[in-house]
């Protein structure tokens, strides 16, 4: 990760998106800005919108941005379903080679929940498998649909983990899979995986197929520290994993390569509560809680990620995804508020 001065100026590509996007990364940017961190944000449309201005859905523009600044805020994007062009976001993570998707899971408190004290971190590896979309028509009626997994990016995405995990402290890592069915993709994951964690040795290393996985998360929770898993698989799990903690609204996200980083939340563009200033921006504020760490604003980190649990312990300000009654403003102005005191 990139560290740079802590009194300098950031200068960061934001990416506002589609659906709730722009409302949420708004009151995002406010908040971060309320931090005393200063940001020279350089705005660039992706999608739907950019392809109504500039007839691109990912604008040479926001190629350039992040190439030169090396660090992005983003909200989510639409992405067509059955048709219409290829995801931006893994357009752009595999442009970028933001190899390992970074996932932490952890409550909030004062958040009523079926878990308590989850501490989860899913690793996602970001560049390969069926989640590229690697699709063709064969025939009328016969779709061929390829998986690809190389030794490459299977060790890299395991040795980021293990290497995280040592670093941070943390003490055993999950590979999941379906190898039983994807003998030769998900075996070869899975031999890459072993491989690395020879050289761990002080790290637990185990595996679970991806059907038990869900059932097991589900009845035990607590059995699991980190999960490494394939892109798709990745995908899924998260989303199972963030209603633990209250839900989508809250759980932060970070796409890193070597030297750039894009930071966004689990959840999509939430189109059916899209314009209603309802959206939680919790999740893309805790991804920009893990941007400020990224960009060594480590004092401010910690005091925003401070003030979004004060926040949370009042039960005041909460937005109605989470049993409140504030709208995505009202939120941002009471954490605000609580970084200020
Ligand atoms: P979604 O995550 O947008 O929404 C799922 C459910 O969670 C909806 O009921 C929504 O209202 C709720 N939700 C999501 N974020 C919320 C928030 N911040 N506050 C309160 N409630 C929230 O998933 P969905 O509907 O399957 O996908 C919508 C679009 O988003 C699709 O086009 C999909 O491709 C795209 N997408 C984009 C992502 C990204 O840009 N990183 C990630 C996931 C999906």
């Amino acid at each position: 990760m990139t560290v740079q001065s802590a009194t300098a100026e950031h200068q960061v590509t934001l990416i506002p998106g589609d659906g709730i996007g722009p409302e949420i990364t708004r009151v995002v940017v406010r908040i971060l800005e309320a931090t005393g961190v200063k940001f020279r944000w350089e705005e660039s449309l992706a999608g739907a919108e950019a392809y109504e201005r500039y007839k691109e859905y990912i604008p040479k523009e926001l190629y350039l941005s992040i190439d030169r600044n090396r660090v992005a805020l983003k909200g989510p994007v639409t992405t067509p379903i059955g048709g219409g062009f290829t995801s931006i976001n893994v357009t752009l993570r595999k442009y970028f080679e933001l190899y390992a998707n970074f996932r932490p899971i952890q409550n909030l408190p004062g958040l009523p929940t079926h878990y308590p004290g989850i501490d989860l971190l899913i690793i996602r590896e970001n560049t390969e498998g069926e989640y590229v979309g690697i699709e063709h028509e064969v025939v009328p009626g016969v779709v061929e649909s390829i998986k690809i997994i190389t030794a490459k990016a299977s060790t890299r995405i395991a040795e980021f983990a293990f290497a995280y995990a040592r670093q941070h402290g943390r003490k055993k890592i999950h590979s999941i899979h379906k190898a039983n069915i994807m003998k030769m993709s998900d075996g070869l994951f899975l031999r890459c995986a072993r491989d690395v964690a020879k050289k761990y040795p002080d790290i637990v290393y185990g595996e679970h197929l991806v059907d038990n996985t869900c059932m097991q998360l589900v009845t035990n929770p607590y059995q699991y520290d980190m999960l490494l898993l394939e892109n798709l698989y990745g995908d899924i799990i998260s989303d199972l994993c963030a209603a633990f903690v209250g839900g989508l609204g809250l759980v932060p996200g970070a796409n890193l390569g070597e030297d750039c980083a894009i930071f966004e939340a689990v959840h999509g563009s939430a189109p059916d509560i899209a314009g209603k200033n309802i959206a939680n921006p919790t999740a893309l504020l805790q991804s920009g809680v893990l941007m400020l760490h990224h960009i060594g604003e480590t004092d401010a980190a910690n005091r925003l990620h401070r003030a979004i649990e004060k926040v949370y312990e009042s039960k005041q300000s909460l937005t109605r995804d989470v049993g409140g009654t504030a709208g995505t403003n009202e939120f941002g102005d009471a954490v605000i508020a609580a970084l200020e005191n």
